[in-house]
C-alpha cells in the first residue's frame, strides 16, 4: 500500500528518482499534520531530490513552543502545517522569516491573506472546518442524540462522552476557544465552556486524538477538524462529523521558514515545492482531506463542501496575536481546566 502511495506521488511530483542518493543536504522540519503525510512528503521529497529531510511531529502549540525554546540557536529550518494562529504568533515573536514565493498568486485568497497579515513570514497551505465528530454505532448504543450545535453538547445525557484536545498543545482546540469567543462573545464563551468542561472525558495533546478515540469506539463525540473524519472513516471505523448549525470556524493550516534557519537554501526549495499543486495533492494521497490552497490542486471529494457550511467571520489576525493567544489560554487554564468534573 505505500508502495503504491509512494509511486503515485511520486507521478505526481513530475520527477524522476535519482539513480542513486546524491548528497544534497538535509532540512530539518516540524511537521504538524498527522504522520501519514508527513512521511509520505518526507520519502517523496528525499527520493525525488536526494535531500535528506528530518522531520520531527508536533502539535501546533507544542511546535512554537519549540522553536520559542530553541529562539537563540534554531535547530528547525522549516515548519510544515499546523493551524495558522501559532505560525501568525511566531511571526510577530520575529521567529520566522519573511519571505514572498512567487508562487503566492496561485494561491486562494485565504492563503495569500495568511502571508499578508504576517508580512510574509508564513502562508496558507491548506483550510478546513472545526466541528464535531461522533461514533453514529455508540450513540445509537446509548440512545444519545446527534449534536447539531454548540448547546447542544451542554446536554447532561453527553457526561464523559466528549473528548477535545487542550488549546495549549493543539491548534484545533484553540480554534475552538478562538471560534467560541467570536461566536457567543467572550464571557459568554466561558460560561459555555465551563459547563461543557463537565461533559469532558479528557483534553488530549493533539487534536487529531479525539476523533481517533470516536472512531474507535472510546467515546461518542469529539470537538474536531471535519477534515479529520473521512480518513478514519476509510480505515473502516465507523465515525461520522458534523458542522454545528449555528455557525463554525476553520483553520488555516500555515508553513513558515525559521529565522537563523541553518540550511535555509535547502528549506526555501522544499517551501515552494510544498506550495506546488502536486505537492499539496498529497494530503488526500496520504487520507487527509483538507481543501488544498493552490487554487489548481485536486480537489478530493471527501473534502468538506465549505459553501455548506455556516462560517463566523474568523480574524486570523486578531486571534493569531500573541497577546490574544496567550490570554485566552491562560483564561482557558484557569476558568476552565482547573474546574472539578
Ligand atoms: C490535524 C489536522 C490539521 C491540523 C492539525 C493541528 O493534523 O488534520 O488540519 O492543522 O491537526 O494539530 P493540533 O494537534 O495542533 O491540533
Amino acid at each position: 500500500m505505500k508502495k503504491t502511495l509512494l509511486a503515485l506521488a511520486v507521478m505526481a511530483t513530475g520527477a524522476a528518482l535519482p539513480a542513486a542518493a546524491q548528497d544534497a543536504g538535509q532540512i530539518n522540519v516540524i511537521c504538524s499534520v498527522q504522520a501519514e503525510w508527513c512521511n509520505l512528503m518526507q520519502t517523496v521529497y528525499s527520493r525525488t531530490t536526494g535531500v535528506k529531510v528530518n522531520m520531527s511531529l508536533k502539535g501546533s502549540g507544542e511546535a512554537l513552543a519549540q522553536l520559542i525554546a530553541e529562539k537563540a540557536n534554531p535547530k528547525t529550518d522549516l515548519w510544515f502545517g499546523g493551524t495558522g494562529d501559532p505560525h501568525l504568533q511566531a511571526a510577530e515573536q520575529d521567529l520566522t522569516l519573511e519571505y514572498k514565493s512567487a508562487s503566492l498568486p496561485q494561491l486562494h485568497a485565504w492563503a495569500q491573506q495568511q502571508a499578508a497579515q504576517s508580512k510574509f513570514r508564513t502562508v496558507g497551505i491548506y483550510s478546513g472546518p472545526l466541528g464535531f465528530g461522533y461514533n453514529p454505532e455508540l450513540l445509537a448504543k446509548k440512545k444519545l442524540p446527534l449534536p447539531k450545535t454548540w448547546n447542544d453538547l451542554l446536554k447532561p445525557e453527553y457526561k464523559g462522552e466528549i473528548q477535545v484536545a487542550n488549546p495549549a498543545s493543539s491548534g484545533t482546540a484553540y480554534t475552538m476557544v478562538a471560534t467560541l469567543v467570536q461566536l457567543m462573545g467572550e464571557d459568554k464563551a466561558f460560561d459555555y465552556m465551563k459547563k461543557l468542561h463537565r461533559n469532558i472525558s479528557q483534553y488530549t495533546r493533539s487534536g487529531t486524538a479525539p476523533i481517533k478515540a470516536v472512531a474507535r469506539g472510546e467515546t461518542s463525540v469529539s470537538i474536531s477538524f471535519v477534515h479529520d473524519g473521512p480518513g478514519e472513516k476509510m480505515q473502516g471505523f465507523p465515525v461520522e462529523t458534523i458542522t454545528p448549525s449555528d455557525g463554525t470556524g476553520a483553520e488555516i493550516g500555515s508553513m513558515s521558514l525559521i529565522k537563523g534557519a541553518r540550511n535555509l537554501e535547502a528549506a526555501k526549495k522544499f517551501y515552494e515545492w510544498s506550495l506546488t499543486a502536486s505537492a499539496q495533492e498529497m494530503g488526500a494521497a496520504a487520507k487527509q482531506f483538507q481543501l488544498p490552497s493552490n487554487k489548481s490542486a485536486k480537489v478530493d471529494p471527501r473534502v468538506p463542501d465549505f459553501k455548506k457550511i455556516k462560517f463566523i467571520d474568523y480574524d486570523y489576525a486578531k486571534y493569531g496575536s500573541s497577546a490574544e493567544r496567550r490570554r485566552l489560554i491562560g483564561k482557558w487554564e484557569k476558568d476552565v481546566n482547573s474546574l472539578p468534573r
